[in-house]
């Protein structure tokens, strides 16, 4: 077996010395097409010891197995030990599964540990040759420049209009360049081939010199449309600080696209700012000031072009990637513990955590 993270582990317990029961798990994890299985303890006692440990063992390094009570009563059994004071029935239900295994069974069952460690890739996690796609990238392209320092992923970036700064990325390089090896917890050998990108990144002149070195793509689309991107080529979306400025229709547009473009199990992670944007200027401002307006007052005297926000709580995303996707992950933090003004009626139905959010992280898969 191979010493690269683990990417799919299926656990099955309690088998119990049922053979159909087991085959008809195996043939589930097969197509599950799984890297490891783990059988996590009680595997013989029952009515098929014997055939449940000779298909267990006939999988070889395809499975480790944990130790449970039962295997270590069984071992003991076998040895004729005696067993802890345990109803008639279960004694003999332990000495006769005991008595139909040969040595071979037994000492497995005996050497089986109680624990197992593995290293299992979380999900969404980041790999060399990814195709990812970060959205609203906006003037540096922080988050893809991020990434792309420590994985070799070739990047799409969209946005709707071209707000890039040349100058401001550069200066953001510079300062990571500067505090890379004390602010970023990464392995050396990573911080050393970040810190040589850093310094080609430093050396390039124009985006296009930049796009060329990191092999990054960039797509201006003032519908914020995926057309450019093939069908099912997207490993990962990326997006910062962005959703909250799309409207609620271009949402659902949008989770369409993502669907089109992502592969079956891309991973879409998204941070959505759920704050009112005007505390961005003005700190004194609630954070969760646009609550006490009502539809017409907030899109007769607040909305606007410029920092169009869409005033969807955690709940709508939640809603919306639910949809067509599987949420892997979601989290909230809560930017304000009270809401010392009444909120308006159009917030009725939205929970006390929705309105008290202040950021969303969201984590969701498509559909195998
Ligand atoms: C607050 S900025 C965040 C920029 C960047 N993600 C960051 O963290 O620095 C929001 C960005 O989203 C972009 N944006 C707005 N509507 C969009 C849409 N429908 N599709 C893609 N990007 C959009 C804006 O142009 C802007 O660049």
């Amino acid at each position: 077996m191979s010493s690269a993270p683990l990417r799919r582990v299926a656990a099955l317990y309690d088998v119990h010395g049922n053979l159909p029961a087991l085959e008809a798990a195996l043939a589930d994890v097969e197509a599950a097409d799984v890297d490891l299985l783990v059988l996590g303890g009680d595997l013989a006692l029952g009515p098929m010891p014997c055939e449940v440990m000779d298909r267990v063992l006939a999988l070889g390094d395809r499975v480790r197995a944990l130790r449970g009570n039962c295997d270590r009563l069984m071992a003991d059994a076998y040895d004729g030990c005696p067993l802890p004071p345990l109803p008639a029935a279960v004694q003999a239900s332990i000495t006769w599964s005991a008595r139909q295994l040969d040595r071979r069974q037994r000492d497995y069952l005996a050497e089986l540990p109680q624990t197992l460690k593995l290293e299992v890739e979380s999900v969404g996690a980041i790999r060399d040759g990814m195709t990812a796609l970060e959205l609203g990238t906006g003037w540096v392209h922080w988050e893809a420049l991020f990434t792309r320092l420590f994985y070799d992923v070739r990047f799409y970036l969209l946005d709707v209009w071209d707000n890039r700064q040349f100058a401001g990325l550069q200066q953001y390089a510079g300062h990571l360049k500067s505090r890379l090896y004390e602010d970023v917890d990464r392995p050396r050998d990573q911080l050393d081939r970040a810190s040589r990108l850093l310094e080609k990144i430093l050396d390039c002149s124009n985006f296009d010199e930049l796009y060329s070195l990191l092999g990054f793509t960039y797509i201006l689309e003032p519908r914020g449309r995926l057309d450019a991107i093939p069908d099912h080529s997207v490993d990962l979306v990326i997006s910062s600080d962005v959703l909250e400025h799309i409207p609620h229709a271009g949402l659902e547009q949008l989770m369409l696209d993502l669907k089109r473009v992502l592969r079956p199990g891309g991973v879409c992670a998204a941070q959505i700012v759920e704050e009112d944007h005007l505390r961005i200027y003005d700190r004194s401002v609630h954070p969760k000031n646009y609550l006490r307006y009502s539809e017409f007052t907030w899109k007769a005297l607040f909305e606007n072009r410029v920092q169009y926000i869409n005033r969807l709580q955690h709940s709508d995303y939640v809603k919306l990637f639910g949809g067509g996707f599987e949420i892997i992950d979601e989290q909230i933090v809560v930017s304000s513990e009270s809401l010392p003004f009444e909120v308006s009626k159009a917030f009725n139905g939205y929970s006390e955590e929705d309105l008290k959010a202040g950021v969303t992280r969201i984590a969701a898969r498509a559909p195998l």
